[in-house]
């Protein structure tokens, strides 16, 4: 993709919508009918589209396409985006204190209340799932899967990464326990103990932890709630440091569900690319775009096999399955051989369901519906906040992913919130939990994964309460 051709079309299509030659609620023509005209690739219109869309101008909606937006009364009620994060940026070891500790056993298994709803999960993965249980054989039960995991299930997983742009042999792919593990993978793969990983802050607590668990330090770079890692900084820290590995999670990443737009990706890709330093991939919400719109993979622009792409089915179909997968590039076979030694190998049965399940196309119906509840969920949630929580200083505005970012006035605490909450029988996720720093006291991690029931909402309400409570004390 030409990224003069991208910033002309981009330019020629803002000019046309604040002149008005393109009006607010006109349809953009279709990515396929703009490529074709303009003789240009579908990746270069969708790259146009996405900045148009990260500069407020355009919006997809689900299945219809790109309209023109008002500007000026876009969201106007809403918080402010929060600013561009500023941690400090030295190599620090992570050392997380008891409390976290708490509080990520407590947030990871849910967010602000335990599902109470009995909604049958998904019966057409059921069913899979439970057919590979009862064709198991004896030799299955007898025997560990190869180390590299199903090649049937690597092959149907191959053919779905073509939807992000690359291009991965099943030979290059492996079957992990979830993405946890295949991040856990990559970093040892790439890093020896005492050596340095750039992370975006905020960023996955996982990955922190597993930066303290391996021994190495976290250099943490400013990142945008809306755009993700800032590539400013990133040159700038590797002019400074010797930085072994950059563990990047370009689409809908947590807290903030920001989105890297494609200039980006591919300017960090040509930094490292540069140093000869490998990129972590952590691509889990690559999915769970609002409009439907999968964005393309930073491992797509990667011609040099120096992406670690990693991914599972945990936010896109279930947590339980513990199925993930990494296309480690050119470091397949020290990923192959780590694998076998962290955990010998893939259970089949698991595989073999997951596997089903793709083969009979029941996972795009699956995801479609899953997306239009996301988007709702989201926008539900926003209304909720701008009744109960009208303190709030900024809030993300993610356009995919299963969770935003709020910052609340900065007397407050929200691990001292947390406690608080507790006692009420809420679970919150502060800000500190996403960064090895003394930072982001005041913010929290809302996720939109689930319906807002009553008793949800009623959570919501109650959070507004408690933060006023904490407001009024001297
Ligand atoms: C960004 C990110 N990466 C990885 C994981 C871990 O995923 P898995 O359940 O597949 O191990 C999570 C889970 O919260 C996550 O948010």
């Amino acid at each position: 993709m030409s990224s003069t051709l991208y910033s002309r079309l981009f330019l020629d299509l803002a000019r046309e919508i604040e002149s008005g030659r393109r009006p607010v609620g006109s349809r953009l023509p279709s990515i396929r009918q703009l490529s074709r005209e303009r003789g240009i690739s579908k990746s270069t219109v969708l790259a146009a589209y996405d900045r148009l869309e990260a500069e407020g101008l355009i919006a997809a909606r689900p299945r219809s396409g790109y309209y023109v937006i008002d500007t000026t009364t876009r969201d106007a009620a809403a918080p402010r985006l929060p600013q561009t994060s500023q941690p400090e940026c030295t190599p620090l070891p992570v050392t997380s204190g008891q409390i976290l500790l708490d509080i990520m056993q407590r947030g990871t298994a849910f967010d602000l209340l335990k599902d109470t709803h009995h909604e049958q999960g998904n019966t057409a993965l059921r069913r899979c799932l439970s057919r590979a249980q009862r064709r198991q054989t004896l030799s299955a039960q007898q025997n560990y899967d190869e180390p590299q995991g199903s090649e049937r299930l690597r092959l149907l997983l191959s053919q779905r990464l073509m939807q992000g742009g690359s291009r991965i042999g099943r030979d290059e792919l492996v079957i992990t326990g979830g993405c946890q593990h295949a991040l856990m993978l990559a970093l040892m793969a790439t890093t020896r103990p005492g050596d340095i990983v750039a992370v975006e802050s905020p960023g996955y607590y996982g990955v922190l932890q597993l930066i303290e668990a391996l021994n190495l330090k976290a250099l943490e770079l400013p990142s945008s709630a809306s755009h993700g890692l800032s590539p400013d900084a990133l040159e700038l820290a590797l002019q400074h440091w010797p930085v072994k590995v950059l563990v990047v999670s370009p689409s809908y990443g947590t807290p903030t569900g920001a989105c890297m737009p494609e200039s980006n990706k591919q300017r960090i890709l040509e930094l490292m690319t540069r140093k000869g330093v490998p990129v972590i991939e952590d691509d889990i919400y690559g999915e769970l775009s609002f409009s439907g719109l999968r964005p393309p993979t930073l491992h797509s622009y990667d011609k040099s096999g120096s992406v670690l792409l990693c991914s599972s089915v945990s936010k896109s179909l279930s947590r339980d399955l513990r199925v993930g997968w990494i296309a480690p590039g050119r470091y397949l076979d020290q990923v192959r051989h780590l694998k076998l030694v962290t955990t010998l190998a893939s259970c089949q049965a698991q595989q073999e369901g997951l596997a089903f399940y793709l083969e009979a196309g029941n996972f795009d119906r699956y995801l479609r519906l899953r997306r239009e509840r996301l988007r709702i969920q989201y926008r539900e949630l926003r209304e909720l906040l701008h009744q109960h929580l009208p303190m709030l200083e900024s809030c993300s505005q993610p356009r995919g992913g299963l969770s935003l970012w709020l910052e609340l006035p900065a007397s407050i605490d929200t691990i001292q919130l947390y406690h608080r909450a507790q006692t009420e029988g809420l679970v919150l996720t502060p800000g500190r939990l996403f960064t090895a720093q003394s930072r982001y006291g005041n913010a929290l991690r809302l996720s939109f994964a689930f319906p807002w029931t009553e008793q949800r909402q009623k959570s919501v309400t109650k959070l507004g309460m408690l933060i006023r409570e904490q407001l009024s004390q001297p």
